[in-house]
């Protein structure tokens, strides 16, 4: 059983810019979250999130799956690189890789992941095109744990925001982006503290069966 007080050990998982990862560095060196990013693995080896971990000293590793002759080759090689560093939690930050059953099976329950929608609602890619274009009054984001559905895991929180008129996806992805940069960090904290975890299929908050995720407000 791990000290409470120690610091949740975690992998980050992503693809591109890595302004999710940024902000989770961020709230660390702040002293406001206890986690410790053990290293950050791509699948992208420009991508600019590598950089920013390297930045900080923080260990990276590039790996990409057209080394491997299948999904099976590459997701058994990713899950040998992530045993190494011995997380409680793997991190999926802008991550755009669809992990296979196995891999999620493997780590069952330990698989965190951000997306840009008010899950279950558009799951999958375009979630800025597709909310305009349904003309929805309001959009968001969501923290869930990662099953073999894509996006289909239980929901821990999400935030909220209004879709404004003359609102495009630049605009709009800009004001989900900003309560991402907070929420998820927020999480990771919550799960430091064991107060988050899944089990029996389910996330649960403080020993209960989280019945429905909880909400971020940006002003706490
Ligand atoms: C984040 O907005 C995250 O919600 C999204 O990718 C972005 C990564 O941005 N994730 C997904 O779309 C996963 N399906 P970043 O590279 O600047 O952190």
């Amino acid at each position: 059983m791990n000290d409470p007080a120690s610091p949740l050990q975690i992998v980050v998982l992503l693809s591109g810019s890595g302004t999710t990862l940024q902000a989770i560095i961020d709230e660390i060196r702040s002293g406001n979250i206890n986690v410790e990013i053990n290293a950050v693995i791509s699948d992208q080896p420009d991508a600019t999130g590598l950089t920013r971990a390297e930045n900080v000293g923080i260990q990276t590793c590039a790996l990409l799956p057209r080394d491997y002759p299948d999904r099976q080759g590459f997701d058994h090689a990713l899950a040998s690189c992530i045993d190494r560093y011995k997380p409680q939690y793997i991190v999926l930050a802008g991550y755009m890789r669809i992990l296979g059953k196995s891999f999620v099976e493997r780590f069952a329950g330990k698989i965190l992941n951000i997306h840009p929608s008010l899950l279950p609602r558009f799951r999958g890619l375009d979630t800025y095109a597709r909310v305009l274009e349904a003309g929805d009054a309001e959009h968001g984001t969501s923290v869930h744990f990662v099953t073999a559905e894509l996006d289909g895991g239980p929901l821990i929180m999400q935030a909220r925001v209004k879709v404004l008129d003359g609102d495009d996806e630049e605009s709009l992805s800009a004001r989900v982006k900003e309560r991402e940069r907070k929420m998820y960090p927020a999480v990771l904290n919550m799960l430091a503290a064991k107060r988050i975890e899944m089990k029996d299929g389910q996330a649960w908050l403080d020993d209960k069966p989280l019945e429905k995720p909880m909400e971020f407000d940006l002003s706490r």
